[in-house]
């Protein structure tokens, strides 16, 4: 069943492309506005909404947090992403106005079925956006939205992250178009740049040798750390988690901000740290913000990998090694930029002979809080 690949992981990877296409389809009516019907919840309701959380865990809670970017600046509804397992117990604050969306693959992980049952005792509006048709968790929230990555073999998460910030990408831009305000007229714009996605992210995948190698030379590193900002930072603390789970590297994400609070004292010769550039046309130089970082780190002997779009001249006298990506908008980036991050992760373990599918001490669905 693995389609002549060496794991499901590897296949998973490579399917990512009709995961998010198929996330997509059906989702717009002939004049490219969003129609999510399925969710059967009063649009009323929705547009009363004043405050959304998203609850997750693990790699889900990861792509919420990508997410988080885009709904805000898409929807200006104030935005929470949380663990579910601290959202439960921690008084949070929750009326009939919040909109609290889970997010699951397996559509049966008990600590976010107790965030989702919580939210419903405190009155909130509660949305899953699951990959798996009739799950416990879709079944007990007030609608779904689903992922169409189709099953998701591998225990490591890779295709249901990419689907999932599609799926909440739909939502953001679903609750723009209904709520109007500014951001209503772009969502078909933007609707259209995420069609695209799937074909960027089929080039990234056929770029990947150089990204394998590295790996491959890679398989006795002890630490790696991934630096992100903006939509970069969710990217880095996931790519960060694939190489711990799968290859039992010590692996830390950070916020590149937050570099000079702490971390870069990490920094000796020969570290290798990835760096999750922004898009060249972020707000607020964050572009030039990262290339400084990276400038920093590389001063103090880091090795640096550094994932950035194409034609991106400013980082390559401080990078070691550049990976990129196509040129998309900066919101679509996370997209693109996480797959040589999997594809690192599933290539180290490979070569160090781990059996990549089924790392140790994981499941695949925690049923248990
Ligand atoms: C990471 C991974 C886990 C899951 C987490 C949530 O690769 O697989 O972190 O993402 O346990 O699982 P779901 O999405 O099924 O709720």
């Amino acid at each position: 069943e693995k389609g002549g690949h060496a794991s499901f992981m590897e296949k998973e990877i490579l399917e990512q492309p009709k995961a998010i296409a198929d996330t997509l389809l059906g989702r717009t009516d002939e004049d490219g506005k969003l129609v999510l019907d399925e969710m059967n919840i009063d649009p009323d309701r929705l547009r009363a909404i004043d405050k959304i959380i998203i609850v997750a865990c693990g790699t889900a809670f990861y792509s919420g947090l990508s997410a988080k970017y885009a709904i805000e600046h898409w929807t200006r509804i104030q935005t929470e992403v949380e663990l579910a397992h601290e959202f439960r117990y921690r008084d949070p604050v929750v009326d009939d106005r919040t909109l609290v969306v889970s997010m699951s693959q397996s559509g049966e992980t008990m600590d976010t079925l107790m965030a989702v049952k919580h939210a419903k005792e405190l009155g909130a509006l509660t949305v899953s956006i699951c990959n798996t048709y009739g799950a416990t968790i879709p079944r007990e929230s007030d609608a779904a939205l689903y992922t169409h990555a189709g099953p998701e073999i591998a225990v490591a998460s890779t295709k249901a992250f990419t689907a999932q910030i599609a799926a909440c990408y739909l939502l953001g831009l679903y609750l723009a178009q209904l709520r109007g305000g500014t951001y209503a007229e772009d969502a078909q714009a933007v609707m259209r740049e995420l069609a695209e996605i799937p074909q960027h992210v089929d080039t990234v995948l056929g770029s990947m040798d150089r990204v394998r190698e590295i790996a491959r030379f890679m398989s006795d590193t002890r630490s790696v750390l991934f630096l992100g900002r903006h939509v970069g930072y969710p990217i880095a603390l996931e790519g960060a988690l694939k190489l711990k789970e799968i290859a039992y590297i010590h692996a830390e994400g950070f916020a590149a901000g937050e570099l000079k609070h702490g971390p870069i004292a990490l920094i000796e010769p020969g570290q290798p740290v990835f760096i999750v550039m922004p898009a060249q046309d972020s707000p607020y130089d964050l572009h030039a913000k990262v290339v400084s970082n990276i400038q920093e780190i590389r001063a103090r002997g880091a090795r640096t990998l550094v994932i950035t779009e194409r034609g991106d001249e400013a980082v390559r006298p401080f990078a070691d090694e550049v990976i990129e990506v196509p040129r998309t908008s900066v919101m679509m980036m996370p997209l693109l930029s996480i797959i040589p991050l999997q594809v690192f992760a599933c290539e180290l373990a490979t070569a160090k002979g781990l059996d990549v599918d089924q790392p140790r001490n994981l499941a695949k669905s925690v049923t248990v809080e």
